[in-house]
Parts: structure tokens; C-alpha cells; sequence
């Protein structure tokens, strides 16, 4: 194994860290686990007990060999990112959401911390673990790390003590396309590098059917836009509910009232753009129209700008009730207990940490919609995870796969004009939602946007109006990927190249 200095210093913390986060599955700062019902009387061990049938799908995986996707209609060489929105008007998948939900909580029952924390020694010992470990990036970009970790345990069936580490971010080790990691012997694996809703999805083009059969189950064919199920949604809804303290931050913004309706995202980084506010304001308008919500609905609007509030709440007001978490007004024990640091205070804005918590499970409970603004990057993980979480909480269980029963819920991306003049091509960032379709499909000098947006971000290219930019294209490279312009995966070249490299195999024992 081999580390780079500032690496290695980390590596020295973390025989500790590694356990708790093992026993626990998922610890977080702040975040409790939720204890599940108890399991059920008869008790099945995960390695005798196949929840999802590894080597069938109700998908056709095939031989990974896609079908190229038809060149778009020569009448319209680009598309908005409107109109790229249409395949999610639907909001939610509402029967492959259940489907992965069941999957989900069956996983958990079996192999979350509430039961294995308490396993006999040896039985512990036996389970597999997939490690969900997080460090000190923003709230988003940790909690993708948890919920990767999640979802790899979910595809795996899993779960001396020797761990086998697997840096996504380094292209030329990484197994996550050429390796069958079922077959993994280690007992615990460690998916590094996982930021965002992207690493956990690549599986979706190992070369081997059996891990791809396990990612179609959870994550749904990625050629079928708007047919995904809510996986991080799900997850969270599993894995995750506010401490105590957050709690009743929340409970204190909403006041005894219903939840809102609607939960607005800006992501401003210090900057008061007023043609983001301008835009964001008709999308809010968009999105209230959409839901057929009756008058003056609860509007919760939480930013990394505290100061875009001043000119964001009063028009807002004119149509709809405002509610924010005002931190300097709460008197809470987290804020005596709670330094506030500066941090990454251009990134996050000035708010302690603790108040990202706060936002982020008060926005959490929007029952209609949840719309992402942005001064650059619109649709952040943060965002993302809001609304997935809202829609998990929206979706009954007895929903029946009705789909005309439950709630609508929508996600919406507001873009201004400026931010379209190249389309989306700057919206570079494997953690911003529309990456996907951020390539020459995507019309130049685009009017403002309102865009009905992916509960589950895209990991691939298959869909109609999904291109690559070059820097994508080039990244892939390295892990094998030739991709056409229009973003195919040409399979062949892939299988030949993990052919051809040597396995990366990089472990840690610890010695306890
Ligand atoms: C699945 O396939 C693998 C190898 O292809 C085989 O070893 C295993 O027994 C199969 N499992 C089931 C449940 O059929
Ligand atoms: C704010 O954002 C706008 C639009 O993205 C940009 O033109 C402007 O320079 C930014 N202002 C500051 C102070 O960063
Ligand atoms: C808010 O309303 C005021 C007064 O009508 C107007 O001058 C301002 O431009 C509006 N702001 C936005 C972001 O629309
Ligand atoms: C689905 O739900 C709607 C609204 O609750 C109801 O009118 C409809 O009859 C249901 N359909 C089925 C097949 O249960
Ligand atoms: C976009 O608008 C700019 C400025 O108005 C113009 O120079 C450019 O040609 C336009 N691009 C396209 C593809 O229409």
C-alpha cells in the first residue's frame, strides 16, 4: 500500500475511526442513527440469505452492449434544459421507489448497525462491512460518501481484520468497471472517493453481469430516464434523522404549524446576482402552479447567503408565506456548546455548521416541491439530497403502486439566462445535477429555466438529450471509457482495457 504524505498522516488516525464507523455502519456527526423495528423472530444471516437474486433482473443487462441511442431529430439539434426536464415531470418513480424502498429496509434489517452492533464476536467477525466514512467536506459531498457506502452494501449483500480500499478518484487503480467485487474476500471494503451521486452508479457499466445486474436492481436502467427509483431518498430515509437539537431547531421555524410546501435552495457563495433572485422567484411561481397549490403557500428558504434574504423575502411575500432559520435568534444549546469557525466561510457562508444541519432537515420537510437556485452551480448535492429526502418522506407505504394516489413531488432546477449563454457547459462538476447533459446537445443563449430535474443525478449518458463535455470524456478515458459524442459507452473497448490491466488489490490489516 502506498500513500502520499498527508494521506498517510490520516491513515494513522483511522484504525479508530474505521471501527466505529464499522460497528455503527453509518455514524455522522449530529446525525442519530434510527433504529429500525426489530427484526423480524426468525433470524436469516445476510450470507445465507440472497435479498435481491444476484444473478437475475427484471432487467435485460444483456451484455452491457447498449443500443446507441438514435441521433436526435435533425429539426432540433439541441435541446433546453427545459425540455431536457420532461422526462421528470412525473416527480417521482413512484413503484421502482417502493420496489428499492422494500429492498432497502430489508438490507437494513438485516444488516444495520441496530441488529449487528449486537452479534456474538464471532458473528460479527463473519459479516462482511462496507465502510461509509466521512471527513470534513461539505454537507453533500459527506453525506454521498455515507449513502455510497450504503448503496454498495446494498449491491454487495453485505457486508484479523483486513480492509480492501478502492479510490474511485484514481482511474488507473479503481475496480469499479473491471472487477467483480462480489467476489471479494475482504471484510470490509472501502469505497473511497465517492462525493457524489456518480461513483456508486458506475457499477451500472461493470463488465461483469453480475455487478451490473446488482446496480440495475438498485439504481434502475440508466437508459430510462424518469423510470429511477429514489435510491439516496430511500437510503436516507433508512439511515437518517436529526439529533435531538436540530430537531427542535427545526420544530421551532415550523412552530407547530403543517410543514411547507415548498423548500427553495440558493446557492449564492457570498453573491447577490439579482437575475438568479429574478429567476428563482418566476420558478417558485412555476413550481406553485405545477402542484395546484392553493394560495399563500409555506415557502422555507434556506441559502449559504444569509444577506440574500433581505432581497429575496419581501417579494417573495407578495404570493406566499416565508419561513427561514434565523440561527442568531435561537437560543439552543448548540449554540453555547458549538464554537463557530470560519471554515470555508467563501464556500458555506458565515452560519456555523451546525445550522447546514438545521437547513438541511427543515428543507427536508417541503411536501411539494423543492427548487435549487444558484448564482454558478444550480442542483449542488445539497440540494439534491433536500429533495430526495422530501420525496422519500412524501411517498406513502401504501401507496399500492398507484401512481395516481400520494403526492406529486417535484424537483426543480431555476436557471438564469446568464448562467446558459455556452447551455450547461459549466456546469462542469460530477456533483451538479445537469452534468450529464452539459455537452453539444445543449442549446447555446437559452432564455431563463425552470426545469423539472432527476431525483436520482444521472451517472451516464444514455438518454436522448445526454452529451458529454470534453473534460468528461477525457476523465473517462482513464477509467477505460471510450464514450462517443453523444456519450455511448463503446463496450468492447472497455472490457478489452480491464482485460489487459493488472488488478489493483490495496489493503490494510489492523492490528488490534
Ligand atoms: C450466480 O452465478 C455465480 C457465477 O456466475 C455462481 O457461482 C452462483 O452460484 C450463482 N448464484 C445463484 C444464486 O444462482
Ligand atoms: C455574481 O454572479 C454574477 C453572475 O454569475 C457575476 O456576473 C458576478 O461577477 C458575480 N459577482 C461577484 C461579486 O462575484
Ligand atoms: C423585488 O421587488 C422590488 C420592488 O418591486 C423590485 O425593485 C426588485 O427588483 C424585486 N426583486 C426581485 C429579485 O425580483
Ligand atoms: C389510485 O388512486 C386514485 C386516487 O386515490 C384512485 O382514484 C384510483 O381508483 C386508484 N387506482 C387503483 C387502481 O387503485
Ligand atoms: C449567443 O448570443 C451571443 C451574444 O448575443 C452571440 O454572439 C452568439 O452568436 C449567440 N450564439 C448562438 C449559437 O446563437
Amino acid at each position: 500500500m502506498r500513500y502520499g504524505g498527508g494521506r498517510r498522516r490520516r491513515m494513522l488516525l483511522q484504525p479508530f475511526l474505521v471501527l466505529c464507523a464499522t460497528v455503527t455502519g453509518l455514524g455522522l456527526l449530529m446525525l442519530a442513527l434510527r433504529p429500525l423495528d426489530p427484526p423480524p423472530i426468525k433470524i436469516v444471516y445476510a450470507k445465507d440469505f440472497q435479498l435481491v437474486d444476484s444473478n437475475s433482473s427484471d432487467f435485460d443487462v444483456g451484455d452491457g452492449t447498449l443500443m446507441e441511442k438514435p441521433p436526435p431529430a435533425t429539426s432540433q439539434p439541441c435541446a433546453t434544459v427545459e425540455e431536457m426536464g420532461n422526462d421528470f415531470v412525473n416527480g417521482l418513480a413512484v413503484k421502482e421507489t417502493l420496489r428499492v424502498r422494500r429492498i432497502i429496509e430489508q438490507h437494513f434489517v438485516l444488516n444495520g448497525a441496530a441488529r449487528v452492533r449486537d452479534l456474538p464476536s464471532d458473528q460479527f467477525c463473519s459479516h462482511g462491512f462496507v465502510l461509509g466514512k466521512t471527513a470534513e467536506a461539505g454537507f453533500g459531498n459527506e453525506m454521498y460518501k455515507l449513502l455510497s457506502a450504503a448503496a454498495l452494501s446494498i449491491m454487495l449483500n453485505r457486508r484479523k481484520l483486513v480492509m480492501r480500499t478502492d479510490d474511485f478518484e484514481k482511474p488507473s487503480q479503481t475496480n469499479v468497471l473491471c472487477s467483480n467485487w462480489k467476489e471479494w474476500e475482504q471484510p470490509i471494503i472501502w469505497f473511497q472517493g465517492t462525493n457524489d451521486a456518480v461513483a456508486s452508479q458506475f457499477f451500472l457499466k461493470n463488465v461483469h453481469p453480475q455487478m451490473r445486474v446488482a446496480a440495475y436492481n438498485l439504481f434502475g436502467d440508466p437508459q430510462v430516464l424518469g423510470s429511477q427509483p429514489n435510491v439516496f431518498g430511500e437510503l436516507m430515509r433508512v439511515l437518517i434523522s436529526p439529533s435531538k437539537d436540530v430537531e427542535a431547531a427545526v420544530n421551532w421555524v415550523i412552530g407547530g404549524a403543517e410543514n411547507p410546501d415548498i423548500s427553495l435552495h440558493m446557492r449564492m457563495q457570498t453573491n447577490r446576482s439579482i437575475r438568479a433572485l429574478q429567476a428563482v422567484i418566476s420558478c417558485i411561481r412555476k413550481a406553485i402552479k405545477s402542484q395546484h397549490l392553493m394560495s399563500r403557500p409555506k415557502i422555507v428558504v434556506v441559502s449559504d447567503t444569509p444577506s440574500l434574504f433581505k432581497s429575496l423575502v419581501p417579494n417573495i411575500s407578495e404570493f406566499a408565506e416565508v419561513m427561514r432559520f434565523d440561527y442568531e435568534k435561537f437560543k439552543g444549546k448548540m449554540l453555547e456548546s458549538l464554537p463557530k469557525l470560519d471554515f470555508r466561510a467563501k464556500d458555506w457562508g458565515p452560519a456555523p455548521r451546525w445550522v447546514a444541519f438545521v437547513d438541511f432537515f427543515l428543507a427536508s420537510r417541503a411536501r411539494y416541491a423543492v427548487v435549487s437556485g444558484a448564482q454558478r452551480r444550480v442542483g449542488t448535492t445539497y440540494a439534491q439530497l433536500i429533495a430526495a429526502l422530501a420525496a422519500a418522506h412524501n411517498l406513502g407505504d401504501n401507496n399500492n403502486n398507484n401512481k395516481t394516489s400520494g403526492r406529486r413531488f417535484s424537483f426543480f432546477s431555476s436557471f438564469q439566462s446568464n448562467l446558459l449563454t455556452d447551455g450547461l457547459k459549466n456546469q462542469i462538476g460530477w456533483g451538479h445535477v445537469w452534468n450529464r447533459y452539459a455537452g453539444p446537445l445543449s442549446c447555446p443563449n437559452q432564455s431563463n429555466q425552470c426545469a423539472f430535474t432527476p431525483l436520482l443525478p444521472p451517472a451516464w449518458w444514455d438518454g436522448l438529450w445526454q452529451s458529454p463535455i470534453p473534460r468528461d470524456t477525457k476523465r473517462l478515458a482513464f477509467y477505460g471509457v471510450q464514450l462517443s459524442g453523444f456519450g455511448n459507452v463503446d463496450n468492447n473497448f472497455l472490457q478489452n482495457y480491464c482485460n489487459s490491466r493488472k488488478t489493483v488489490v490495496r489493503t490494510v490489516t489492523y492490528h488490534l
